[in-house]
C-alpha cells in the first residue's frame, strides 16, 4: 500500500537554533514542504532583524532541499501598527504566550484579554496578521486548557475579523469551541493524536512524552482523532515538534515538549490507515493550512509506503518519540 503526499506542511514547528537547528531542520525539511516556525528563541523573536536572520539560519542549516519557514513573531504588547506594517512583509504569523506558561516564554504577556491587548490585535486584524496562541491558564496542569476557553471567546467575539488559530489543542471542549466561532482555527500534534496522560505517567514516568499542554484522558484523544481523521476544515497538522538535548528530558527537572518531526508523517499515515481514513491525510498534513493561511509552499512530493520503519534511537543528541520502536509505514521516497 502507497500514500502520496502532496506538499506536507507542518503548522507549529520549534526549530531553535545554532547547533541543534543544524540538527533538526534538515530533518524537517527532508520531507516537509514548510513549517510555521516558533518564535521561542532566547531572547525571542521581537524584531524584523530577528525574524529575517533567523531565517537566514534556518534556509543555510536546511541546505539545499525545497523548504519554506514560514517565520512568526513572538507577541509583544507594544507593537504598533507602523511596526507590524513593515512586520507582515517577513512574517505568516504572530504566536502569543502567556508568560512563563510553557518553554522560554517568560516574556510572554501577563494578562490575555481582549482589552488589555486590543491596540496590537485591532492591528493585526486590520492587516490580516493571523494570531496564534499558546491557550493555557496558570490553573491546575489538566484544566489549564479548558480554563483558557473562555479567552478564546472573548478575543474570536471582540476581533471577528482576526484568524485565531488554538494551538497544540488536547480536549474535547477545545474542539467543541471551532465551529462556534468562525474565525477560530486549530493545530493538532501527532503526540495528542497518539497518547493520553496514562503514556505519560501511568506506569515509569517516560520524561519524552512529557510536554504543554500535557496529555490529556482518552475521551479528550477521541475528540481530536475524531475532528483530525475527518480532516475538518479548521484543523491543521501542527507537530509541536520541539526538540531538547537528551539531558534536559533525562534529568530532575525535565524539559517539555516531545520531538516528532523526523517520524511524524510515516506515524500519521499508521493512524489515518488503522481509522481508515487515509484519503483524508492530505487535507490534515497540507491543503487545510494553504487555505487557511493562503500559503504557496514548494511543490513536494512524498511517498510512503507500508513497510515498517524502524525509528532510531536518536538524531544526535535528541530522543525521538518512539525511539527505538518500529512504525508501519515507510517514507519511499521524496521528489
Ligand atoms: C515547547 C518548546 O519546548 O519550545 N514545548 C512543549 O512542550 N510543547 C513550547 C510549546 O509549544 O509549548
Ligand atoms: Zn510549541
Amino acid at each position: 500500500m502507497r500514500v502520496v503526499l502532496k506538499d506536507p506542511l507542518d503548522m507549529h514547528l520549534h526549530l531553535r537554533d545554532k547547533e541543534m537547528l543544524k540538527v533538526v531542520a534538515p530533518l524537517s525539511a527532508k520531507s516537509f514542504s514548510g513549517a510555521l516556525i516558533m518564535p521561542n528563541l532566547v531572547p525571542p523573536v521581537t524584531s524584523v532583524e530577528d525574524v529575517r536572520s533567523y531565517k537566514e539560519r534556518i534556509l543555510e542549516a536546511v541546505g539545499k532541499e525545497r523548504f519554506e519557514p514560514y517565520m512568526t513573531l513572538f507577541f509583544k504588547n507594544d507593537y504598533d501598527y507602523d511596526f507590524l506594517k513593515e512586520a507582515k512583509k517577513y512574517i505568516t504569523a504572530i504566536k502569543l504566550y502567556p508568560a512563563g506558561i510553557t518553554t522560554n516564554s517568560e516574556d510572554g504577556v501577563l494578562s490575555v484579554d481582549s482589552r488589555s491587548l486590543g491596540s496590537v490585535l485591532e492591528a493585526m486584524s486590520e492587516l490580516e496578521i493571523p494570531l496564534c496562541v499558546h491557550g493555557e491558564s496558570e490553573g491546575f496542569v489538566m484544566d489549564r486548557e479548558r480554563e483558557f476557553l473562555s479567552v478564546y471567546e472573548d478575543l474570536a467575539k471582540n476581533f471577528p475579523k482576526l484568524k485565531i488559530v488554538m494551538e497544540h489543542i488536547t480536549t474535547k471542549e477545545s474542539v467543541s469551541l471551532l465551529d462556534k466561532y468562525e474565525n477560530l482555527y486549530a493545530t493538532i500534534t501527532l503526540h495528542h493524536l497518539y497518547i493520553t496522560l496514562d503514556d505519560v505517567a501511568g506506569g515509569l514516568l517516560r520524561p519524552h512524552l512529557f510536554c504543554k499542554p500535557i496529555a490529556k484522558r482518552p475521551e479528550d484523544r477521541m475528540a481530536l482523532r475524531k475532528v483530525a481523521f475527518s480532516a475538518h476544515p479548521k484543523v491543521m497538522f501542527g507537530s509541536d515538534s520541539a526538540p531538547h538535548p537528551v539531558d534536559k528530558k533525562e534529568s530532575f527537572g525535565c524539559a517539555a515538549g516531545v520531538f516528532t518531526a523526523p517520524i511524524a508523517l510515516q506515524a500519521l499515515c499508521d493512524l489515518f490507515e488503522k481509522a481508515g481514513v487515509l484519503e483524508n491525510l492530505q487535507k490534515f498534513v497540507s491543503d487545510n493550512a494553504k487555505e487557511i493561511y493562503s500559503l504557496n509552499p514548494p511543490k513536494k512530493e512524498v511517498v510512503l509506503v507500508k513497510e515498517e520503519y524502524e525509528v532510531p534511537n536518536s538524531f544526535k543528541n535528541v530522543v525521538p518519540m518512539f525511539a527505538g520502536e518500529k512504525i508501519g509505514w515507510s517514507i519511499e521516497s521524496v521528489s
